[in-house]
């Protein structure tokens, strides 16, 4: 008898309990991060002591939930060793809308089950060592407004099916081993995109012309890659584009004159180590946020111009290595700005302007292997 009470009094109090220990949260996501858990090493024992039966998942370190509790919505992660491949079964969170796992020491392939997640928005896998190609699948996710592989081992070809990716917002693979060209229809689509990052890798033909319909594009970084023929005109003729960094390629071509160059948020020009030739452009000398204008190692004729020394906030200037003509402009000396300039290698003639010792807070400055002549005004001693 008394032990039937203690019982029903047992029951009575363990009752509602019972009741939220019932899972009111989907069963296979729980299997999905088990799942993870396990493709892991976890080194640091994050998940180990987190992730436990008794807490339920969307309490998890690194798991977001929808409103109800019951679905994984967010599975992200940065900096933290998880040491292993990452689960298919990822591909079973059903209502994932953002998987971030960066800077988390994984390896292997990106599980093609990902393309059971229509609701993917963000997908962050930089900075780990994930190898093979880019799966086609990605393509699927048409809701992706971010795609980050950047700084991986992925390597092949840019699937074309990534055209599909008509929210796309940012672009970043640089830092693999992708090689082929940038397909041509790539950017038909994709009306919203404003980075394209897809430096250092070995990307080869043309850059697709498709660019400069990209209405809302802020940043092309395409530096470090084997790309030829010309730039697209269209590229320089973009309100919003602020960066524009494609050193060292094998880009050839003049740039267009200052009647087809508008570029009003304009404040990183990098167009060094290719084959442009023609005189140095002027458009430039409209864009009043012009921070770093790097010319280096191309075949650039002409004279320095002299209204880089009106742009207000130009600190680094390089154009070493071309076929520039004629003398030092003076008014450069004006521009107290200026943290570098490189006019080494060039054809220039005359003498180094004593006015030069104004520019008292600039840390690099070269006229090496010019003809310049006279002596070293004694006041580049105050710099
Ligand atoms: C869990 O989610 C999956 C996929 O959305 C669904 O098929 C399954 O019925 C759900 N299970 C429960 C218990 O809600
Ligand atoms: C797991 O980490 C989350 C977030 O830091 C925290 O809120 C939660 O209490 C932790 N759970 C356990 C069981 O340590
Ligand atoms: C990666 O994380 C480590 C700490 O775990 C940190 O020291 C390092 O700077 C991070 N690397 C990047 C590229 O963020
Ligand atoms: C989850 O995904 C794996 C592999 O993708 C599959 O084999 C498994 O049946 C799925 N599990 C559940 C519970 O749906
Ligand atoms: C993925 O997209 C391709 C077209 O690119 C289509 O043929 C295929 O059916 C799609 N797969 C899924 C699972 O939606
Ligand atoms: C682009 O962005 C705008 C404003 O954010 C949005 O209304 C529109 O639906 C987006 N277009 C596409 C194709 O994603
Ligand atoms: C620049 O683009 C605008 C539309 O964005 C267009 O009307 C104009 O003709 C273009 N200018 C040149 C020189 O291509
Ligand atoms: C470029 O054109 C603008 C007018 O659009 C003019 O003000 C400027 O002086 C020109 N710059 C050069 C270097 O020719
Ligand atoms: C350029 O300089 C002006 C003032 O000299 C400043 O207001 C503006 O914010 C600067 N632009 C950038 C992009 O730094
Ligand atoms: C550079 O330009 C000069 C003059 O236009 C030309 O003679 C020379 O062949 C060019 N050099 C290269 C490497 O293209
Ligand atoms: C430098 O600026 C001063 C003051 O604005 C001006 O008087 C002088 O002519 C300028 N010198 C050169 C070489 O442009």
């Amino acid at each position: 008898m008394a032990l039937l009470c203690i019982s029903m009094v047992l029951l009575i109090l363990l009752a509602p309990c019972a009741t939220s220990l019932t899972p009111p949260y989907n069963n296979t996501d729980l299997a999905a991060l088990l799942d993870f858990k396990e493709q892991v090493k976890d080194p640091n024992g994050i998940l180990a002591s987190n992730w436990t039966a008794s807490a339920p998942f969307c309490s998890w370190i690194g798991v977001s939930c929808d409103s109800s509790g019951k679905w994984v919505t967010g599975l992200e992660f940065e900096d933290m060793a998880l040491e292993g491949t990452i689960s298919p079964q990822i591909g079973n969170l059903s209502f994932l809308s953002s998987l971030v796992l960066s800077n988390t020491t994984l390896i292997g392939p990106v599980p093609t089950e990902l393309d059971r997640l229509p609701r993917l928005q963000t997908l962050v896998l930089s900075y780990n060592s994930l190898s093979g190609t880019i799966p086609s699948i990605l393509g699927n996710l048409t809701r992706l407004e971010s795609l980050y592989l950047n700084s991986n081992k992925f390597f092949g070809g840019i699937p074309q099916e990534l055209a599909n990716l008509n929210n796309l917002q940012i672009l970043r693979l640089s830092d693999n081993d992708l090689s082929g060209p940038i397909p041509q229809g790539l950017f038909n689509n994709t009306p919203n995109l404003s980075r394209i990052q897809l430096g250092s890798n070995r990307l080869t033909g043309a850059i697709p012309g498709s660019v400069g319909s990209l209405s809302k594009l802020e940043m092309l970084v395409l530096e470090n890659n084997l790309l030829s023929g010309s730039m697209p005109a269209a590229i320089f003729n973009m309100s919003y584009l602020q960066a524009i960094a494609v050193t060292r390629n094998n880009l050839r071509g003049p740039i267009p004159g200052n009647e087809s160059f508008h570029l009003p948020m304009l404040e990183f020009f990098s167009l060094g180590e290719n084959w442009f030739d023609g005189p140095i452009p002027s458009g430039p000398s409209k864009c009043q946020n012009l921070d770093l204008f790097s010319l280096a190692v191309n075949n650039f004729t002409g004279s320095v111009p002299s209204w880089l020394a009106t742009m207000p906030n130009l600190t680094a200037i390089y154009l070493s290595t071309n076929e520039l003509t004629g003398k030092i402009p003076v008014e450069l000396s004006n521009h107290t700005g200026l943290l570098a300039l490189d006019l080494s290698e060039n054809n220039l003639e005359g003498e180094i302007p004593p006015e030069f010792g104004q520019l008292r807070n600039l840390r690099y400055i070269s006229f090496a292997n010019n003809q310049i002549t006279g002596t070293i005004p004694e006041s580049i001693g105050n710099l």
